[in-house]
């Protein structure tokens, strides 16, 4: 039954604020009363206070609690948002962040005070180091794509030094590469050049063999791909690249089909950055907090950013071991140290055995979906899959049907959180609407199931009622929302706050 009553509790604060509601009442003042505008003399104060909602503390609380629940999360549903790595979280590890030692902790405490945070890094560093199988790592940089520029930086200033700055000014990108790879290597000041993939999705040797030349600096490979694809040449592409003098990066935000398992560095990858938010369990999601570390080969050490966490004999310290050859500092202080502290709370639990088992894990769950939905959905690469599994809508939305679109918002009815859609872009899923599913290892077998049993009954759906299809979602507080127009034009205004 429909009603056109309007509850409070949905309503925006704006709507149910009345002036001179307050959650909290302050005792009178006991303190001589300053006045503003002087002891901020010259600040740029407000003509007019700003509108704010005055409301109760109820109020509040029904509001944000009915926002929470509108909101999707990992906690609540399961969430395979292809290329984002949405695995359920431990809350042990925001219990253990919490306890005062880290919370009270702050970056300017003398050194001798700091010695259990320094060790925390040393261990952190260590262990990325053995996943990478390469010698040093930093854990400054607090995002995948500020790991990529750190790792652009650091190669750059090797070349620098070489006498080869001026000459090495390009790198090399697969079309199927994480789209922050080339935004980097454009930041970083580099000219980018496009390697177009085979039909599978791996490298094309010959194609890449004509592409380096004395010019390139590096070539930025995401392995396994965005296509879940593990790259089966990687030996031979560094190769390629070192015979020619050049550098080898690897984007490693999705270790989290190989960790464990293969080590870049024994492949012969210079530089590479971990997603710690995607691969070791930090909570990612509206922007963050992040940390992507990155690990480098010995040649490359010198340039790592600092301070460095390192141990000495007198204990732990923050250094700066190479003052003149150090890319300089990339973040402030140690990083985003409450997403390595709960990194090192999550691998410690996991040891060595348990990050492999991950790795496999994460690897067997996509590949069981990709059996189990063939013939279903349009499979891009039906052969082993890494960490996801790239669908289309080839069999959907031919003759007008539903298309990737539709039937993510359709998923949204059964309790699930839609794939990443139009990811890899049409050019290299033959102009179709991917679905980019990925499951991750935190998912049971039932949840699978449930997956698949609604991912075949969307597809009927598909066949039967199209319309049903194309119009969800059905069940949400908002229905299909016309997001063009969201995009082009948006309406981000309140109308009592511009009153
Ligand atoms: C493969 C890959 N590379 C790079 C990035 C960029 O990482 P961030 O969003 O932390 O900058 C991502 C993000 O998910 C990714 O999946």
């Amino acid at each position: 039954m429909t009603t056109t009553l309007a509850n409070p509790a949905e309503k925006l604060l704006f709507e149910v604020s009345k002036p001179g509601r307050r959650c909290l009442r302050l005792p009178a003042l006991d303190v001589p009363k300053v006045d503003v505008k002087s002891a901020l003399k010259g600040a740029k104060l407000r003509a007019k206070p700003a509108v704010l909602p005055e409301v109760g503390e109820l109020d509040l609380v029904r509001h944000f609690k009915n926002l929470a629940q509108m909101n999707f999360s990992v906690d609540r549903n399961f969430y395979p948002l292809g290329s984002c790595t949405m695995k359920y979280n431990p809350k042990i590890n925001v219990t253990l962040l919490s306890l005062p030692g880290f919370t009270k902790a702050h970056p300017h405490l003398p050194e001798a005070d700091l010695q259990g945070h320094i060790e925390l890094m040393c261990t952190l560093e260590s262990w990325l180091s053995e996943v990478s199988g390469l010698p040093a790592v930093t854990l400054q940089p607090a995002a995948g794509a500020q790991g990529e520029m750190t790792g652009l930086m650091v190669i750059k200033a090797y070349f620098e030094e070489k006498g080869e700055g001026k000459t090495r000014r390009k790198v090399i990108i697969p079309d199927n590469a994480h789209g922050t790879n080339p935004a980097t290597a454009a930041l970083a000041g580099f000219e980018t050049v496009t390697l177009k993939g085979k039909a599978d999705g791996s490298v094309d040797l010959d194609l890449l063999k004509s592409l380096v030349r004395p010019d390139t600096a590096a070539m930025m490979i995401t392995n396994p791909s965005t296509l879940g694809i593990i790259e089966p040449r990687m030996v031979e592409i560094a190769k390629i690249l070192h015979d020619a003098g050049a550098q080898l990066y690897m984007d490693g935000a999705n270790m989290n089909a190989i960790q464990g398992v293969v080590r870049p560095g024994d492949l012969g990858v210079d530089v590479m950055h971990f997603n710690l938010h995607k691969t070791y369990s930090v909570p990612h999601g509206s922007g963050g907090p992040g940390a992507g570390p990155i690990a480098v080969a010995k040649h490359l050490e010198p340039y790592l950013p600092y301070p460095r966490p390192m141990k000495t004999e007198k204990g732990y310290t923050l250094a700066n071991p190479n003052p003149k050859r150090t890319i300089g500092k990339v973040r402030s202080f140690f990083g985003n140290y409450g997403a390595l502290v709960m990194a090192y709370i999550y691998m410690s639990q996991l040891g060595r055995e348990g990050v492999r088992r991950n790795g496999e894990n994460a690897t067997l769950n996509a590949n069981y979906l990709r059996a189990k939905l063939r013939g279903v959905y349009h499979i891009q690469n039906d052969k082993a899959c890494a960490h996801e599994v790239v669908f289309t809508d080839a069999f959907q939305h031919k003759d007008g049907g539903p298309s990737a679109l539709d039937i993510a918002k359709r998923m949204i009815d059964y309790g699930i959180h839609p794939m990443t859609i139009y990811f890899p872009l049409p050019a290299v899923t033959g102009g179709h609407g991917a679905m980019m599913v990925e499951p991750t290892e935190t998912e049971s077998k039932e949840t699978l199931d449930y997956f698949v049993e609604v991912m075949k009954k969307i597809a009927q759906e598909c066949k039967e009622n199209p319309d049903l299809v194309k119009a969800a979602p059905h069940t949400t507080p908002v229905s299909r929302v016309d997001e063009k127009k969201a995009t082009t034009n948006p309406q981000l205004y309140c109308a009592m706050c511009i009153a």
